[in-house]
């Protein structure tokens, strides 16, 4: 007889209200940091494309935006560290104030790697907005600017965040777990 697949089950972490005032409160610090000058945000694909809107709709100040899109292998427990950019920006960050953005600081391999491509390409500034942040996961040091939220070592999904590109739609974060039928 054929095994049934395990259920999905959701569990409210955080709620859109609560992302919602944390993504105001992020937009605060950053418009206190750069006082009025403009910012370049680099988002990084899939994943952080919803607190992008949110954030950039938020700040006060003059704002452009670009987009990265990155591979990486071995992710699950012996990760090999490569990371490779699948989709360059479309535009040049010399002398620019840059923040990247990112859903999620996991292993830290994916941020470490652009952080330090980046900032070979010669911005004015550059700094990290992360809305989560998994610490217990870390394996390589990534120092972030601006973190929402710190988060326990779960699967988590919702807010662009996918389990198979499943779930980016939902307003809240939710742990996924999977139940045996
Ligand atoms: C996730 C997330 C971050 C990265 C963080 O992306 O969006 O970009 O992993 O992990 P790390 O700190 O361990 O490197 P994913 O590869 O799932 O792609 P997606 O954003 O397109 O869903």
């Amino acid at each position: 007889m054929a095994r049934k697949r395990p259920r999905e089950h959701l569990k409210v972490l955080l709620r859109k209200s609560q992302i919602r005032r944390k993504v105001r409160h992020l937009a605060r610090q950053i418009e206190h940091d750069f006082h009025g000058e403009p910012l370049h945000l680099v988002c990084i694909l899939k994943g952080a494309c919803i607190f992008l809107a949110d954030l950039l709709r938020e700040l006060e100040l003059p704002v452009s935006v670009d987009f990265i899109a990155v591979s990486s292998y071995g992710k699950g427990s012996l990760p090999s560290g490569e990371v490779r950019i699948t989709k360059d920006l479309d535009h040049s960050i010399e002398g620019l104030n840059v923040i990247i953005v990112e859903d999620i600081l996991d292993t830290g391999l994916t941020l470490s790697y652009l952080y330090r491509v980046l900032q070979q390409r010669k911005p004015r500034t550059l700094r990290i907005a992360a809305l989560l942040d998994k610490p217990e996961r870390r394996l390589k040091e990534v120092k972030a600017d601006y973190i929402g939220f710190e988060i326990p070592n779960a699967f988590v999904v919702g807010y662009g965040l996918d389990f198979g590109e499943k779930y980016r739609n939902l307003k809240d974060i939710c742990v996924l777990d999977s139940v045996e039928p």
